[in-house]
């Protein structure tokens, strides 16, 4: 921890996890939580609660889950330093210059030190590529119509012939070998030791929406392969989660966003003025990169390649883009591959008429199935038909689909009611048009006792958390050494000793973890689902069983190391006289 604890609290307590968690995502009150859709995953009904008086958001759809710094460290990237830099200014709060001691900058957590040595990396390429050592690097880059200033905007850079040079340079700056192996930027071999990753190739250095590099991508000068060389995933570069010029795209304020196909395509609609273009880091579409450009328009359009290969892949992101609720429409780039080569031959105007034009993403879907088909052949043309019908039924709202299949039955004359019997036969022969029924398993997902005891205590903790005052009455019975996983362990340890002062605090417990990963376990404890009860009697027994379950996890758990932990002996003795007592004992929660 860089900061005080008190600061770290401070700066919490300033920031009221509703209005920081407003400013990124509509949030509506509903019961004693502020709901909205989760931004960390697709989902068109709310399951992201925000509450005001835990100060703690959790997501029901995909369990995460954390206070205001885990919000910030995972919408932003940042890590935990850069959080609290964030909402400190929000608040008007000083923090104080922190010098940091290399035996500090060693300690730092590990996103921190790949995020720096990803920098120096990039500087050091940067450099290259403009000196006598980067001259093909840098022909190459005006060869392809760059402007020094584009060169500059995207922070271009060359590694050179010499594997050692950026090592050394490395080296120099503090950073030891296993963390540039681990950023992806060396390997180590017998022979030639540690030596660059990247070799004679111009760089493109991948940044993350707050302008980070995290990864890098390389092209290869002249014909060798791969073409493109990227770095590793790493801790800080998940490349289903990021995409290439959204820093700059995010600000664009086109109204749009517009995906592209590779890292040359981005750079080219930049410099052309369509600052709104991003690309996928040389791996196809993800529906999480969906959700990346859900946050700043509903309208993406699809640059990709003319080619097969592009079609198929604007297919594949079509879909994708229509699971995340994003209206799709595909941008014409013939007669040219790409918009790299589009724009080179026909200029700025020219694309701008093509956003214009884009084709709705339904259209393009039938208007390639139907190159499928001989029309000609009446056989097949009403097997194309038939294609047309099944399609409409995955339009989920009536008015929708009725639409769609008005305007596609005028675009390839086809009779409307004939078209309309067509797909209402295949609805119903399918099943469609009914609510799919989930199949009953007969097999209930046994849990082992293992899971059980956890379980018992997540609810518990949950359950404590909900109702403060139960501590008092419970607190003879059990301890934080009853919670047999480390980490929960250690949420309890803080809870409790804050409910014994009258203190009752869950948000600050979840900044004693500085992993985004344990914050986001430790705050999930808080919201484990209860079972819903409305009698008192329920209730109580529900609390009871949960409470039994506990005590008898530890005391197994201690049993079983009798011998080899000192505390067991212990331990086990006290949890067997609690079970006793507890199977006597009536908790009342009146
Ligand atoms: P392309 O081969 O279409 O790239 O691959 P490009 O931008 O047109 O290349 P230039 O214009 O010849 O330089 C598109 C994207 O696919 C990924 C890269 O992200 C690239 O930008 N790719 C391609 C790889 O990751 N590896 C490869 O070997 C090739
Ligand atoms: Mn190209």
């Amino acid at each position: 921890m860089f900061y005080p604890e008190e600061l770290v609290e401070e700066v919490r307590m300033k920031n009221d996890i509703v209005g920081v968690v407003s400013g990124y995502v509509r949030l509506q009150k509903k019961g004693s939580n502020h709901w909205g859709c989760c931004p960390f995953h697709n989902e068109k009904t709310p399951s992201f609660a925000v509450s005001e008086s835990k100060q703690m958001f959790h997501c029901f759809g995909c369990g995460v889950s954390g206070n205001v710094y885990t919000f910030v460290m995972k919408y932003e990237n940042y890590t935990f330093p850069e959080a609290i830099k964030l909402l400190a200014e929000r608040a008007g709060v000083n923090l104080p210059e922190l010098e940091y001691s290399d035996e500090m900058k060693k300690k730092a957590n590990k996103r921190a030190r790949l995020l720096e040595v990803n920098k120096e990396a990039a500087k050091f390429f940067y450099y290259q590529l403009r000196s006598p050592h980067g001259e093909i690097g840098h022909k190459y880059l005006e060869k392809r119509e760059l402007s020094e200033e584009t060169m500059h905007k995207f922070g271009l850079g060359y590694a050179g012939k010499n594997g050692t040079m950026l090592v050394e340079y490395l080296r120099g700056k503090g950073f030891e070998d296993s963390l540039i192996k681990e950023a992806g930027l060396a390997n180590y071999s017998e022979k030639h030791g540690m030596s660059s990753q990247f070799w004679n190739r111009v760089m493109f250095p991948i940044q993350d929406i707050n302008h980070r590099v995290i990864g890098f991508g390389g092209r290869v000068m002249g014909d060798g392969e791969p073409k493109y060389l990227n770095s590793p995933e790493t801790p800080i570069f998940d490349k289903r989660r990021n995409l290439y010029g959204l820093n700059f795209a995010r600000t664009a304020r086109s109204g749009n966003l517009i995906i592209c196909e590779g890292y040359m395509d981005v750079i080219a609609m930049h410099q052309a003025g369509f600052t709104q273009a991003v690309a996928s880091l040389g791996t196809a579409f993800t529906s999480e990169q969906a959700m990346l450009l859900k946050r700043y328009t509903e309208n993406v359009l699809l640059a990709y390649d003319s080619d097969g290969a592009g079609v198929k892949a604007a297919l594949r992101g079509i879909g994708i883009l229509r699971e995340a609720g994003l209206t799709g429409k595909v941008i014409n780039m013939k007669p040219y591959k790409d918009p790299d080569e589009f724009m080179k031959n026909l200029g700025k105007e020219a694309f701008q008429e093509r956003i214009a034009q884009a084709e709705n993403s339904f259209f393009f879907e039938i208007r390639i199935l139907s190159e499928q088909y001989n029309m000609q052949d009446p056989e097949e043309k009403t097997r194309f038909h038939r294609e047309i019908a099944k399609k409409l039924c995955e339009f989920q709202e009536d008015a929708e689909r009725e639409n769609y299949l008005q305007a596609i039955a005028e675009k390839y004359f086809i009779g409307i009611e004939n078209l309309r019997k067509l797909m209402l036969g295949y609805a119903a022969q399918t099943g469609l048009a009914k609510p799919v029924e989930r199949p009953k398993s007969g097999i209930q997902s046994k849990r082992t006792p293992e899971e059980n005891g956890k379980r018992a205590q997540r609810l518990l903790i949950t359950w404590l958390a909900d109702e403060p005052a139960l501590y008092e009455k419970i607190n003879r019975y059990i301890s934080a050494e009853d919670f047999t996983e480390d980490l929960y362990r250690k949420v309890t340890e803080r809870l409790f000793s804050d409910l014994s002062q009258g203190n009752y605090n869950p948000a600050a417990i979840i900044s004693m973890f500085e992993d985004e990963e344990e914050q986001r376990e430790a705050a999930a404890l808080f919201h484990t689902n209860l079972p819903e009860l409305t009698t008192v009697q329920e209730r109580e027994k529900a609390f009871h069983d949960i409470l039994l379950a506990v005590k008898k996890n530890s005391y197994e758990y201690y049993t079983a190391r009798l011998g080899t932990d000192v505390n067991a002996l212990s331990q086990a003795v006290a949890a067997k006289k609690a079970l006793e007592d507890m199977a006597k004992a009536h908790i009342s929660l009146e």
